[in-house]
């Protein structure tokens, strides 16, 4: 139902409204860089054709595939059909493809060839005219980050970062953001050459995740969390993020990334952040993103010496993934056979700020481990050592399944049924699945809908991205330097990482939860 507004009412101030009342998206043209390639074969495309398919794209939505790959419309067409079957979240009705199919387009250029941005002045222009655009232009970088900087390049020079007439132009920037803050910065300098801070969209495809958006809504639309949120209440937190896949095809880029890199830098740190920042004056995008970004400031830095007994770095050696053999890194297709990068990391961090003064924050990372899931885990204090908590071991743990089976979990003591006072831990458990019966959209679905909404909410904003860098070097460049180098430790695929992460934790009297 639609209510009116009464004179009473104000406004709607769009700088407030952010993630509770996201705007609605709009006409546009997405030109994606790296069109041939994985991300938009796997991600965008299929995440398109699913909020098409659920009556959330705009009819004058157009995609325009930009890569170096001779052709033509109807074959990337085709070439997208087939990945969209197989990677989309819901099966592709065939009346709907073909509908959203006329709204796909191919245009075949080199990134570095000024004559290609001119032509695609003319075919967006042209669509515009088709297809009612409305000259709003979405550009998503999909290529390679060496790829950035010529096509921002032409960008600018085809006067293609330039609006008129009440258009828009955003660009979307793919992760790696940067390999260090130095390099972080030269991007952030080089984008800015051609587009603003507020014409940046920074993916960060965790934040689009469903359930660590309701990390903010379940710290903050619930009275009985708040007071406990706290260094009084909160005995410890841990963030897992484990994978059973390996590095796959992607040794070219993960040689020279690393876990660190690749996970904390950016996906682990946007959850603590959720986790552990204040809450924000209003939902807009800056207000969030400037309670988050104290976050990281907040970490505490550590000097070289403490970086080898507050994280540990691990590699997989060969082993078994559900009961199936593997090779170790570093016999994997284009790895080093000396190769020191990192598949595993584990982390003992502290927030140095009021409300989190001395609770350690143990985040673990990892690929190869035996099985894929993601959680937050916040372990309460112990209940005073009286009555009934003289033999109780257990915490009371809240957990937050960010996936797979999205939802949360609170454990509590309960009594035993009998007639002794034995007592047992239970679980009350929320699961998404079954409380609103239908399946959380994918994050690429909610981010992509977000860039055509003009909404940066749940994207990383330059001073997050820098900061995170910030904290991440010194632990990168102890582990490169020339001497006293942290060790690496082995472990065999399908295990839960070194026993070096499991020490971190125990030395403080405290054991990973068991996922
Ligand atoms: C990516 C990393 O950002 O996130 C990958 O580059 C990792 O190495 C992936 O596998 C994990 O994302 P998800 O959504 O599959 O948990």
């Amino acid at each position: 139902m639609l209510m009116n507004r009464t004179a009473d009412q104000p406004e709607p101030n769009p700088l407030r409204e952010g993630l509770a009342t996201r705007p609605v998206p709009q006409p546009c043209s997405i030109v994606i860089f790296g069109a041939t390639g994985d991300l938009a074969h796997r991600k965008l495309v299929p995440a398109l054709y699913n909020v098409a398919a659920d009556g959330e794209l705009p009819p004058a939505v157009t995609i325009v595939g930009f890569a170096r790959r001779k052709k033509s419309d109807d074959e990337f067409r085709r070439d997208l059909e087939e990945a969209t079957r197989k990677f989309s979240r819901q099966p592709v009705r065939d009346e709907i493809w073909k509908t959203f199919a006329q709204s796909i387009f191919y245009h075949q250029s080199e990134f570095g060839d000024e004559s290609g941005y001119k032509a695609l002045v003319e075919r967006l222009d042209e669509i515009d005219k088709t297809h009612g655009t409305r000259g709003n232009r979405l550009f998503y970088f999909a290529a390679g980050p060496d790829q950035f900087e010529p096509i921002l390049k032409h960008l600018k020079a085809a006067g293609l970062n330039q609006t008129c007439k009440g258009s828009w132009v955003r660009v979307i920037v793919e992760k790696p953001f940067g390999t260090d803050l130095a390099s972080a910065r030269e991007l952030n300098r080089i984008i800015h050459n051609s587009f603003t801070e507020e014409q940046t969209y920074r993916i960060d495809h965790f934040l689009g995740k469903e359930t660590a958006q309701n990390i903010l809504v379940l710290r903050f639309a619930n009275a009985i969390f708040a007071p406990l949120w706290n260094t009084h209440y909160i005995d410890h937190v841990q963030i897992t993020a484990a994978e059973t896949l390996g590095v796959g095809t992607r040794a070219g880029y993960y040689e020279r990334a690393g876990a660190l890199r690749d996970m904390v830098q950016n996906h682990l740190l946007q959850l603590l952040c959720l986790t552990a920042m204040e809450p924000p004056t209003d939902l807009s995008a800056d207000s969030i993103r400037d309670e988050k970004i104290k976050v990281v400031r907040s970490l505490r830095r550590w000097s070289r010496n403490e970086i080898a007994a507050n994280v540990v770095r691990g590699q997989y050696a060969k082993g078994a993934i559900h009961g199936d053999p593997v090779l170790g890194y570093r016999q994997e297709e284009n790895v080093n056979p000396d190769s020191q990068t990192d598949t595993f990391v584990a982390l003992r961090l502290f927030i140095d700020n009021w409300r989190w003064a001395d609770v350690p924050i143990y985040m673990r990372v990892g690929k190869r481990l035996p099985k894929s899931a993601t959680e937050i885990s916040i372990h309460f204090k112990k209940a005073p050592a009286v009555l009934f908590n003289k033999d109780l071991h257990d915490l009371n743990v809240l957990v937050i399944r960010i996936q797979p089976d999205e939802g949360i979990s609170l454990r509590i003591h309960a009594k035993v049924p009998g007639t002794s006072f034995h007592i047992e831990p239970v679980k009350m458990d929320f699961h998404y699945g079954t409380s609103f019966g239908k399946a959380s959209p994918e994050a690429y679905e909610r981010l992509l809908l977000d860039a055509m909404s003009g909404d940066a909410t749940l994207f990383a904003r330059r001073d997050e991205v820098e900061q995170a860098w910030a904290f991440i070097d010194p632990i990168e460049q102890a582990w490169h330097a020339k001497k006293d180098v942290p060790e690496l430790f082995f472990y065999p695929a399908g295990s839960w990482g070194p026993e070096a992460a499991d020490d971190l934790l125990a030395r403080d009297g405290r054991a990973w939860r068991r996922l």
